[in-house]
């Protein structure tokens, strides 16, 4: 499973980067509003610390725009798949898109159906959101079990995109699931390293190696 890191924040990418297992980043409106810089220099940047899928997204809501749009973003840089809405307009956005070799991340997917429809229009990835489902009372992880398993009927290359992870279990789960990418905030990529018997362990090997190797003090 790929790990995206799902924020525009260059510190937290570089952090992400150094660690050497994120394969890609997914930014939205909302994530590159928070940061204030233009678009299209800050997507450069993204490019520029991570090697990998970088996604960016149209803002326009109608598809004559959103085709100039994604094309536009897809010119940035060979890295960036353009990201287009799950509306009607959307989807048509992504067919043209797609039809040119541009790589399409249909987001704001939350139906077994909607991910249907993205596949069909040749989408290069979709993205549920399965925290946003699970705040509503439904359970996030089971559409995007019943996704794979629509693809793997029929064959679709889409892959899916677990978004809107909001804690390492939904990591795990999404592993589980099979699914192809998870993209997570840069806390929760953090959160995955950390076991206390990790640091228990850890603390042990040091007193013990520290207790027999360590020179006796001066004098004594
Ligand atoms: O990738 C989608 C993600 O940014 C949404 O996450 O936590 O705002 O539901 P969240």
């Amino acid at each position: 499973m790929k790990f995206f890191l799902d924020t525009a924040n260059l510190d937290e990418l570089r952090r992400g980067a150094a660690w050497g297992i994120v394969d890609g980043v997914t930014t939205n409106p909302s994530l590159i509003a928070k940061e204030a810089k233009p678009l299209e220099e800050h997507i450069r940047e993204i490019c520029g610390i991570i090697y990998g899928d970088i996604s960016a997204e149209v803002v326009s809501t109608n598809a004559p725009e959103m085709i100039v749009e994604g094309r536009r973003l897809a010119k940035i840089h060979q890295n960036v798949v353009v990201k287009c809405p799950l509306t009607r307009d959307g989807i048509v956005a992504t067919k043209t898109l797609s039809s040119e070799g541009i790589r399409v991340n249909v987001t704001l997917c939350f139906s077994a159906n909607q991910a249907l429809i993205a596949a069909k229009a040749g989408a290069y990835i979709v993205s549920p959101f399965v925290g946003r489902i699970d705040d509503t009372g439904w359970n996030g992880m089971d559409l995007v079990r019943d996704i794979l398993q629509i693809y793997r009927n029929y064959g679709f290359n889409t892959q899916v995109l677990a978004a809107s992870l909001r804690s390492p279990t939904h990591v795990s789960q999404a592993a589980l699931a099979g699914t192809h990418i998870a993209t997570m905030p840069f806390k929760v990529l953090d959160l995955l390293f950390n076991h206390p018997l990790t640091d228990k362990g850890l603390a042990q090997f040091q007193n013990d190696w520290n207790k027999a190797f360590q020179p006796a003090p001066a004098g004594g």
